[in-house]
């Protein structure tokens, strides 16, 4: 198959572990003889210095035109220390998600026993979790009016039924082909939005018999992730609070590094680690690369192309299984980015070198589209 790939490496440690991610794709594309042709393009930081915006209209026009894009981190923290300019790497990022429309962020977490030592939860509480969280992308607090007064500062959280339904639907399909659970996160008991989102999420249900339905409290969920993280399959819920959801459901992976992330919506489609920009570490070969690598097998499934997409996840949660990884993973010993990169890039091109047997049993993280 041939494919454009608009990649964005964007900030900080973003084109490390991009870097690492297109090594991953030319190894697949030579082992199962696909063509990819990849576009780059400025987001964040770097477009704000070499175009004087976040997102260069040039930018947006090369994701218009790709297949998939693929972005790696946006945030510097020359900006978060001057709060006072209009600019931000950030605004990049929400811009292209606006442009793309992209309205659901589908963040899927689970836990790998190799990493059991990293987390502060008992080992009972970490088997076996598998949860996917749609995170609605392009609404609520996020994009409403917001501002400066002369005594304060606003922000305003709205949706409105098209936007809940779209993202509500996509959730439901997930969960259809999952364990059929389904769980809506909101603040009903507070926020109009909410009450909204709720009303809507349980007239829909009814479509949907096969998918058993609940409903949490945002503060309550906080909680019942750690609690008891293997009571949830699908978790649906707004903008804002799938952000922290999904910062706050890594711990039980193990490290940020590890979560990808799909945003689909009306045009291209986007893959994205879910970690920043980690300046403290940039351009020190330390970064993890398997959130942006397992990005791009998000991306593959998207391709329609299952069996690639699945070797990817097969081959870090066999790497991860042997205490292979980066410093964040505090294994015995740690490897670079770049080596972590190399490493991943030769074991799809000598496929043979890992014992294939076992390969669904070990499939870790679900295959989402
Ligand atoms: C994420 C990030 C972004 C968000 C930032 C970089 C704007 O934290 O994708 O989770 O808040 O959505
Ligand atoms: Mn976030």
């Amino acid at each position: 198959m041939k494919k454009k790939i608009a990649v964005l490496p964007g900030d900080g440690v973003g084109p490390e572990v991009m870097e690492q991610t297109l090594k991953v794709l030319d190894a697949i594309s030579e082992r199962y003889d696909h063509q990819f042709n990849y576009v780059f393009a400025d987001i964040g930081a770097v477009a704000i210095e070499n175009h004087g915006q976040p997102l260069p209209p040039s930018t947006l026009d090369k994701c218009l035109e790709a297949d998939g894009i693929l972005l790696g981190a946006t945030g510097n923290p020359y900006f978060d220390h001057r709060p006072e300019l209009d600019m931000r790497p950030e605004q990049g990022l929400l811009q292209l998600r606006q442009n793309l429309e992209l309205h659901a962020s589908l963040r899927p977490v689970v836990s790998y026993p190799g990493l059991y030592h990293l987390s502060p939860l008992k080992v009972e509480r970490l088997k076996n979790i598998d949860i996917l969280i749609v995170r609605e992308l392009s609404g609520g607090i996020y994009y409403g009016p917001q501002g400066k007064t002369e005594a304060g500062a606003y922000d305003t959280c709205q949706y409105n039924e098209y936007q809940i339904e779209r993202v509500a639907r996509i959730a439901f399909e997930q969960a259809q082909q999952r364990r059929k659970k389904l769980t809506l996160v909101d603040k009903s008991n507070v926020l109009a939005t909410s009450k909204l989102w709720r009303s809507l999420v349980q007239k829909m249900g009814k479509s949907y018999p096969d998918v058993q339905l609940d409903f949490q409290y945002i503060d309550n969920a906080a909680m019942q992730i750690m609690q008891w993280p293997q009571q949830f399959d699908v978790i649906l819920t707004t903008n804002l609070f799938g952000d922290m959801l999904s910062d706050e459901a890594s711990v039980l992976a193990g490290s940020m590094g590890l979560i990808p992330s799909a945003s689909y919506g009306a045009q291209t489609a986007l893959f994205e680690p879910i970690h920043g920009s980690f300046p403290q570490a940039t351009g020190e070969d330390v970064a993890n690369p398997m959130g942006a690598i397992l990005s791009s097998s998000l991306m593959l499934d998207h391709f329609g192309m299952p069996k690639e997409a699945k070797i990817i996840r097969y081959i870090v949660t066999h790497l991860l299984d042997k205490g292979i990884g980066t410093p964040d993973l505090q294994m015995e010993t740690s490897f670079s980015c770049s080596q972590l990169g190399d490493m991943i890039a030769y074991l799809i091109a000598e496929e043979e070198v890992i014992n294939l047997s076992s390969f669904e049993l070990h499939e870790k993280v679900s295959t989402i589209i």
